[in-house]
């Protein structure tokens, strides 16, 4: 073969690897073979520099920073969007649009509306000519060199059926994950660090060097068509960006086509409750009207066309100022730094508190009392503070000193070796620690005490009625009714359930010690490989890490945790108040239908975090390895599935994807 058909050859498998990837969400190698391959193609180049083509896979990124950002006028302005705010609004929205277009019902293009940087992109004869950001909707700037470097961008369109002249719009954004990493390793490096993804997102494009643009985690989504040479062959708005992905360019997979304002009202709600589980940030969603002649009858206001609109999530961040910071003594004794906040409305709630996480993650943000800071809050994770505003620092800001003993009960603080936290070794002697012991204890997925809930334990905690889950059996309803607002029914009502919770499952009993590291799923395996309290408490760290899904650093956990007499003494004294459980029955082949099978977990999932998915496989039965042997059964793969999906392929393991584990 010719160098040149070679050439031609390695660019035509690596565009297709990228498509893959890319659009279709289904990579087909390995991320190491794509670097071989890319090696081979650049080293050939090296060679042969006269078969270099602008558009090879190798011409992503410019060698030079650019000097500033030409100006490009948009020929067809780039507008924005209406909003609507509630479901009343929405339904006026399409009410509006039935009585302009004479209609009983409008079907609509329903979207994620990203939360990045909108961007046009100019295609001529299939290749990538010209990018520009959106600017004022007029004029933008010339940003071609950095979108090139963004690998989702296809340089050249795919097969041999484009316009003469295309231009594709969309949203540049920033991926969460690639968001953190790159924050934290600016942090390190003490460079300027971005408050969310979307401003890291601009910023990375707004970069005259695009070596650096290069490295930032972008991914592109295509939501419209701007200027097209040739007569547009479809009559519906998802039929031409289902034909943009046919060209090689992503097109979110989340859009659907819906009915009315309930069916955008369904689809509003369904990517409300997908929103912290995806890996990017989406700001709202978006209905178009989807026939293309409908929209063209329907037209334009002002700035924005009159057949679309917004409709928006409560943001989640906001800024605001560290009122003081002091730390919270966490179940385990890790002590936590937490920023008292000015009271502010993030993701739809007032948030007073933030938390800091560790000592070094303080330093590392350069956090102080008095700091105006970003703080965020997806779903239902705990308020974290992104990022300090240095501009807005004042003169008498205060920086935090970790406490060197416990802020409840005096005892020095350690700090493990190797681990960034600060603990109190004071367990149970610990008040706080006390608390948090008790309230697992009957916490829902423990042994779900009804009616016994957080305050009303920190008030037995403090009045000294209860000091281990054991005393809970102990409680006498004067002494009930002597806490505060406790009267006669209510405590009536608490002592059923205390006592009604004494008959309980062995796992839940085992989960409901609090063991470090010992979850539901653990919890499980013990129980069902151990079989009893004796053996458990007996057990060896050797003969632990025996047990499937239990790894040296659990096993020790646990061999830690009944070394304290203190612990014995508690489960002792649970069993002598009359705990009993069934006998752990040993499940059917229909409860666990994995009983026996290997199974490894790769790439990003949608629905599951990994450590639920891990929990779910093992409550199947499998036992779930870190990575890809002979001996595994099964892997399954997630998005963006790399290495482990290669070997896997290689040795003949059979492959399964995330909705293969929905359906079990
Ligand atoms: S359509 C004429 N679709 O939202 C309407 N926009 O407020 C053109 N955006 O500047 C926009 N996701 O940056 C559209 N699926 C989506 C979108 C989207 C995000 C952004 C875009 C635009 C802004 C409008």
């Amino acid at each position: 073969m010719s160098n040149q058909n070679t050439i031609e050859q390695l660019r035509q498998q690596l565009n297709e690897y990228a498509y893959h990837y890319y659009v279709l969400d289904d990579p087909i190698t390995s991320d190491s073979q794509y670097d071989d391959l890319y090696k081979q193609l650049l080293a050939l180049e090296k060679q042969h520099p006269h078969l270099i083509t602008t558009d090879s896979p190798t011409q992503r990124v410019a060698d030079k920073p650019l000097d500033g950002f030409k100006q490009i006028k948009h020929e067809i302005p780039m507008l924005s969007l209406g909003n609507v705010f509630s479901s009343t609004e929405l339904v006026e929205f399409d009410k509006r649009l039935l009585d302009l277009a004479q209609l009983n019902a409008i079907e609509y293009s329903a979207e994620p509306k990203l939360d990045g940087l909108a961007v046009s992109i100019v295609y001529l004869d299939g290749k990538l000519f010209q990018a520009a950001t959106r600017g004022d909707g007029t004029i933008g700037e010339d940003i071609t060199a950095n979108i090139k470097t963004i690998k989702a961008i296809p340089l050249h369109l795919r097969g041999k059926n484009y316009p003469a002249k295309l231009e594709v719009r969309g949203e540049v954004i920033m991926t969460k994950s690639g968001f953190d990493n790159y924050n934290k390793q600016a942090e390190i490096k003490g460079e300027k660090t971005f408050a969310n993804p979307r401003n890291a997102a601009a910023g990375s494009l707004r970069q005259l060097d695009p070596r650096k643009t290069a490295k930032r985690p972008l991914m592109f989504y295509a939501y419209s068509i701007g200027v097209i040479s040739d007569e547009l062959s479809f009559s519906t708005h998802i039929d031409t960006l289902n034909w943009i992905k046919t060209l090689g360019i992503p097109v979110n997979n989340l859009n659907q086509q819906v009915i009315g304002a309930s069916g955008c009202q369904e689809f509003h709600q369904m990517i409300g409750q997908l929103r912290d589980t995806l890996n990017y940030d989406i700001d709202g969603v978006v209905y178009k009207v989807n026939n293309l002649a409908l929209q063209k009858k329907l037209g334009f206001v002002t700035k924005s066309p009159r057949w679309a609109t917004a409709h928006k999530y409560p943001a989640q961040e906001a800024t605001t100022t560290i009122e003081n910071i002091d730390v919270q003594v966490g179940r385990t004794g890790s002590i936590t730094p937490v920023a008292r906040l000015n009271p502010v409305v993030v993701g739809g709630v007032t948030v007073t508190n933030a938390t800091l996480h560790n000592e070094d993650e303080i330093r590392r943000k350069d956090v102080r009392i008095g700091d105006t800071v970003f703080v965020r809050r997806a779903g239902d994770v705990i308020p974290e503070v992104v990022k300090v505003v240095l501009q807005k620092r004042p003169k008498n800001s205060k920086k935090f000193k970790m406490p060197t003993h416990c802020p409840v009960c005096d005892t020095k603080l350690h700090r493990i070796e190797g681990e960034a936290v600060l603990r109190c070794p004071a367990g149970l002697f610990c008040d706080a620690q006390r608390k948090h012991a008790i309230k697992h204890f009957a916490s829902r997925k423990a042994l779900n005490i009804d009616g016994l809930g957080d305050k009303l334990i920190d008030l037995m905690v403090d009045n000294g009625l209860v000091k281990t889950p054991a005393g809970l059996f102990h409680l006498e309803k004067n002494e009930l009714i002597s806490l505060e607002r406790m009267a006669e029914k209510s405590a009536n009502n608490v002592l059923i359930s205390i006592e009604n919770s004494k008959h309980t499952s062995f796992d839940k009993f085992i989960y409901a010690l609090g063991i470090r590291e010992v979850g539901e799923a653990t919890a499980l395996t013990l129980a069902q490989q151990l079989k009893t309290i004796d053996r458990i408490t007996n057990a060896t760290t050797e003969e632990l890490e025996q047990l499937p899904d239990i790894g040296p650093i659990v096993a020790k956990r646990i061999t830690q945790f009944v070394q304290d007499k203190h612990n014995l003494l508690v489960i002792d004294e649970l069993i002598k108040a009359g705990i009993t459980w069934d006998e752990i029955q040993t499940p059917t082949a229909d409860e666990q239908p994995l009983l026996g099978k290997t199974i490894v977990l790769t790439g990003s999932l949608s629905q599951y975090t990994r450590a639920t998915a891990k929990d779910k496989l093992i409550q199947l039965g499998a036992k779930v390895a870190g990575s890809i042997s002979k001996n595994t059964d099964l892997l399954v793969a997630g998005e963006k599935a790399g290495s482990k999906l290669a070997k896997a392929e290689t040795l003949g393991v059979e492959v399964r994807d995330e909705a293969w584990l929905v359906s079990l």
